[in-house]
């Protein structure tokens, strides 16, 4: 039972009782029906000032005739107070409704399939070829991750594309370090530090030897031509680098369905570049090629340099062009810093001045910066923090938490790896996404603040109540036992659960669900301390048993959303 739409219904036919028409939709109702900040105002308020022009009524007249009107089972009471019409809904029959209905669709609970047929592309994590994987791309990945879950979760296509940045002349460069100075089991075994390394040391040498530049140029043109040793060389670079980022994304449990980066789009540039010729969109300026954007107040989009290089924006075009021909997407995100705003706003506009209406359908998901206890990093001033270094640690420390309050448990290295990688997504998904945040470890790793961990340790909690209830007799749970404001703030959340998760996907916004899974886990918490589940009256017990396996079965897959394990012991 839909709570918010039986209380519309209600409206509506007292409405049609008080008033004879009152034209207007129990839909659009629905949509005015509030949710009082304070329960003492009633579960749903409805402002009766929006019918008062429709009726010639005061509001306050509105809402009188309307609480005569109501008489229905489900609600205990309704109020007229001050033109708002507050509904307070029988304690009872609401736990016993959300909760039968919660356990009763198990994990598939707040699915209603609204992505079925729907296609989204997501664009995320999208890393450098021979850089490390540092927690400036943590966001990125982790939000992605969570947004693909949530697609899926509601019934969408969902088509995860790493973007990488393995095109440029830095590996040109990187090639001709390589070949003057690499050796290849070094690299194998260094990985991408030993190819930073090199690099590092061919800049270096090329301050004095200006001409190794030109010799880091001719193989990028090798690779651009598709010479066989060029790519060669260049592939295995990639894979080593995309063996180091695996580990990583091991750890994360993150996967990709199409690895499909810049590079990719050597050869599919030439009908993009067709089109904005076509369409006299392209300008030459100083020899290059641009798209002018002055009357939308944007610096021109670069397509060709003046040597016909390609850009970032040009392979950008082309890999937008293809994802709509390959995938045929109904929405297109792009998971990217917000430093990279005016690029897809360049981006969506040129698309736009294409014709292809489609642009519209494109999303830049912007997230703001990381800074790490307190100070901003830097890859230039050597500042950088790498995300398996982090995720390492991460696991270490939560596992001296784990010996010290849990020495008993026995899987510890299990449940140090899903609570130190926990609380760092966590902590990164908590807050709204465009706010920068200062990652700390106290911060992160405490078990009894808003985080990861102490979600965690409420939802082993949960299970552990369950376990110790399994072989008690069952009785049919008595829903009265719930009408304590403790059982209904969490019958409340539980109801909620599945419009948070509609509006994280729809704000394309997963603090939402982590925010949530906190309040949950504080409200079950208080619920815990103030009543006892293992009760003699068997109906008391049954149904405080019944909330504490809906409360489990939501946290599970609140977590599972915002890419957390959940241990069912800690
Ligand atoms: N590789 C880029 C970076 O690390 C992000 C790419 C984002 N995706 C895209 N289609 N432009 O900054």
């Amino acid at each position: 039972m839909d709570f918010k739409t039986a209380v519309a219904n209600e409206i509506l036919s007292a409405l049609n009782a008080a008033f004879g028409s009152a034209d207007i939709a129990a839909a659009d109702i629905a949509a005015a029906l509030e949710i009082p900040p304070d329960t003492a105002l009633g579960d749903y308020a409805f402002p009766c000032f929006k019918l008062s022009k429709a009726l010639r009524k005061s509001p306050m007249m509105i809402a009188d005739a309307l609480a005569d009107a109501i008489h229905a089972d489900f609600l205990g009471k309704v109020e007229s107070v001050k033109g708002y019409l507050n509904f307070f809904i029988d304690r009872a029959i609401y736990a016993e409704k959300v909760l039968t209905l919660a356990r009763g669709q198990g994990d598939a609970y707040g699915a209603d399939g609204s992505g079925a047929g729907k296609t989204v592309v997501l664009d995320y994590s999208s890393i450098n070829i021979a850089k490390r994987f540092h927690i400036g791309h943590l966001s990125t990945t982790m939000i992605g991750n969570s947004l693909y879950r949530l697609h899926k979760f509601f019934g969408w296509n969902a088509v995860s594309v790493n973007h990488l940045g393995d095109w440029g002349t830095q590996f040109g460069k990187m090639i001709a370090a390589y070949r003057r100075w690499g050796d290849h089991d070094t690299v194998a075994a260094g990985g991408v530090d030993e190819m930073v390394k090199l690099y590092v040391r061919f800049n270096k040498e090329a301050e004095e030897n200006p001409a190794l530049n030109d010799e880091g140029r001719a193989w990028f043109k090798r690779i651009e031509d598709g010479d066989p040793e060029a790519l060669e060389i260049f592939n295995w670079f990639k894979s080593v680098t995309l063996k180091d980022a695996e580990r990583v994304y091991d750890m994360l449990g993150v996967k990709f369905d199409s690895y499909a980066g810049e590079s990719f789009y050597n050869d599919k540039m030439q009908p993009v570049i067709d089109v904005l010729k076509e369409k006299g969109l392209l300008v030459e300026d100083k020899g290059a090629q641009i798209v002018d954007l002055s009357d939308w107040g944007m610096p021109p989009a670069l397509i060709l340099r003046s040597d016909g290089a390609t850009l970032y924006i040009t392979r950008d075009l082309a890999a937008a062009k293809y994802r709509k021909d390959t995938y045929n997407f109904d929405k297109s995100l792009y998971v990217v810093a917000y430093q990279q705003d005016l690029h897809f706003r360049q981006l969506f506009k040129v698309l736009e001045l294409m014709g292809y209406d489609w642009y519209r359908q494109c999303e830049h998901v912007a997230f703001g910066m990381v800074s790490f206890e307190g100070e901003a990093l830097s890859t230039r001033e050597g500042h950088v923090v790498y995300l398996d270094d982090l995720l390492t640690q991460a696991v270490e420390k939560a596992r001296a938490i784990i010996e010290e309050k849990s020495p008993e448990l026995t899987n510890k290295d299990e449940v140090a790896r899903q609570v130190g990688i926990g609380a760092v997504v966590f902590f990164d998904l908590y807050n709204n996404r465009i706010k920068d945040i200062d990652f700390s470890w106290d911060r992160a790793l405490n078990f009894d603040g808003e985080t990861g961990p102490y979600v965690q340790y409420t939802h082993a909690r949960a299970c552990s109540v369950l376990r110790k209830a399994a072989g008690t007799e069952a009785a049919a749970p008595d829903f009265s036992a719930l009408s304590d404001p403790f059982s209904q703030d969490v019958v409340r959340l539980i109801e909620q659960f599945p419009d948070i998760l509609k509006s994280a996907v729809n704000r394309s916004e997963p603090s939402m669900v982590t925010r949530f899974s906190v309040d949950l886990a504080q409200a079950f918490n208080k619920f815990y301390y103030e009543n006892k589940v293992m009760v003699d009256a068997p109906g008391t017990r049954a149904a405080r048993l019944m909330l504490t396996d809906a409360v489990r079965q939501t946290l599970k897959q609140a977590l599972y959303l915002i890419g957390v394990e959940a241990p069912e012991r800690m």
